[in-house]
């Protein structure tokens, strides 16, 4: 069975080729093609979804030439077509979904619309060493730029959604403090970069609502704010100073820098372990994962395999390059939903806010 997924939620266009077989057996990756609009965004401070789209038109055409190649397969020989139909943004999914539904009427074929969290979500049991894809029952921490929860998967389809932020997502704070910091954009490479070697301990944050299920994130984005016109020796007399120096970027040197990313870093890190290895013990669960762009982070991914081994819990993670947006975690979910035998209609429309459940 050959899938071609389309993933275009946000700012990334992707094209994925997977060949996966009946069973439970690890499929093999053909193609997989990621472009970055990174550079168009920068200027303007986050995602202008009007160029989002239009670069995505753009790309998509090229990605799939080139994954077809790569793949040497002709597109006629694709038995299913698959899209992010969200959550996202409107008119950067509707490009994507457009572009499958497309093919998949022109060549006859079924279309699955994937949930883009449930793409996260099943990512760590794609590529696995024994490469057997069977999704057994798991507390699973989702954690992006869009998103943090927890969630409780019983097997394919049967989730839980245990608690979620309700403010910014992880991903979100780490962007918005390295842009604070002057580092460039996405944040959390950036941190991570400057973290090593600094001490997460010199400076007191905050790890909010630990006694919950559910995160918040903006409070210690906000102790950052607040924290660094001190760090610096900057003292506000009136609140009309503090406005305008808690709004400049803060260019600061070594070892400062260093210091502040790994205390803010290791504040976000207590407070995702903390919380996974708590819902790991209420469930009950054998296996812990994690997916999603924050993962990509070594620190968390080192701290989360250390509290799972000391709480004798197994532990899986998505190898990086599955972690941050892609289309091959979109045409493994299509794989494992057909294997199941749930497929979907060309008429199912794309839903920006999209529920895993
Ligand atoms: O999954 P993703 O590509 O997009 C969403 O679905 O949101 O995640 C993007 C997020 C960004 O906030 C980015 O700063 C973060 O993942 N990220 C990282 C790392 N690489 C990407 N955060 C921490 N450490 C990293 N190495
Ligand atoms: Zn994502």
């Amino acid at each position: 069975m050959t899938i071609l997924a389309v993933e275009t939620s946000c700012d990334e266009t992707a094209v994925a080729i997977l060949r996966g077989g009946d069973d439970h057996s690890g499929p093999d990756l053909l193609a997989s093609e990621v472009a970055s609009q990174i550079a168009a965004h920068e200027k303007y401070g986050g995602v202008v979804p009007e160029i989002a789209s239009r670069n995505h038109l753009l790309y998509a055409p090229r990605l799939l030439d080139r994954t077809a190649s790569t793949a040497k397969i002709d597109l006629s020989e694709v038995d299913a077509f698959a899209a992010t139909s969200g959550p996202g943004l409107a008119s950067s999914l509707m490009i994507g979904a457009s572009i499958a539904k497309g093919l998949a009427i022109g060549f006859g074929k079924p279309y699955l619309a994937i949930n883009h969290l449930e793409g996260h979500l099943l990512s760590p049991f794609f590529g696995d060493a024994d490469r057997d894809t069977e999704i057994r029952p798991n507390v699973s921490l989702i954690v992006s730029g869009g998103h943090t929860m927890l969630v409780r998967v019983h097997a394919l389809c049967g989730y839980q959604v245990i608690g979620r932020t309700v403010d910014d997502a992880a991903g979100e704070a780490l962007d918005k403090v390295a842009k604070m910091l002057g580092l460039g954009y996405p944040g959390g490479p950036e941190i991570e970069k400057r973290a090593r070697g600094g001490d997460p301990n010199r400076f007191e944050l905050p790890r909010s609502m630990l006694g919950s299920e559910n995160f918040s994130f903006s409070g210690l984005k906000t102790a950052v704010r607040y924290l660094l016109p001190k760090v610096v020796g900057r003292f506000c007399e009136t609140p009309d100073e503090e406005r305008r120096l808690t709004q400049t970027p803060y260019k600061l040197d070594e070892p400062l820098l260093a210091d502040l990313c790994a205390s803010f870093q290791q504040a976000i890190i207590d407070v995702l372990v903390t919380k996974t290895i708590a819902a790991a013990q209420r469930y009950d669960a054998d296996l812990v994962t994690v997916s999603g762009g924050v993962s990509c982070n070594q620190e968390l991914r080192r701290q989360l395999l250390e509290a799972c081994s000391r709480n004798g819990f197994e532990f899986k993670n998505a190898e990086p390059s599955l972690c941050t947006d892609n289309a091959a975690m979109i045409a493994f979910a299509a794989l494992l939903r057909l294997r199941a035998g749930s497929g979907s209609q060309v008429t199912e429309e794309i839903d920006p806010n999209l529920a895993l459940v």
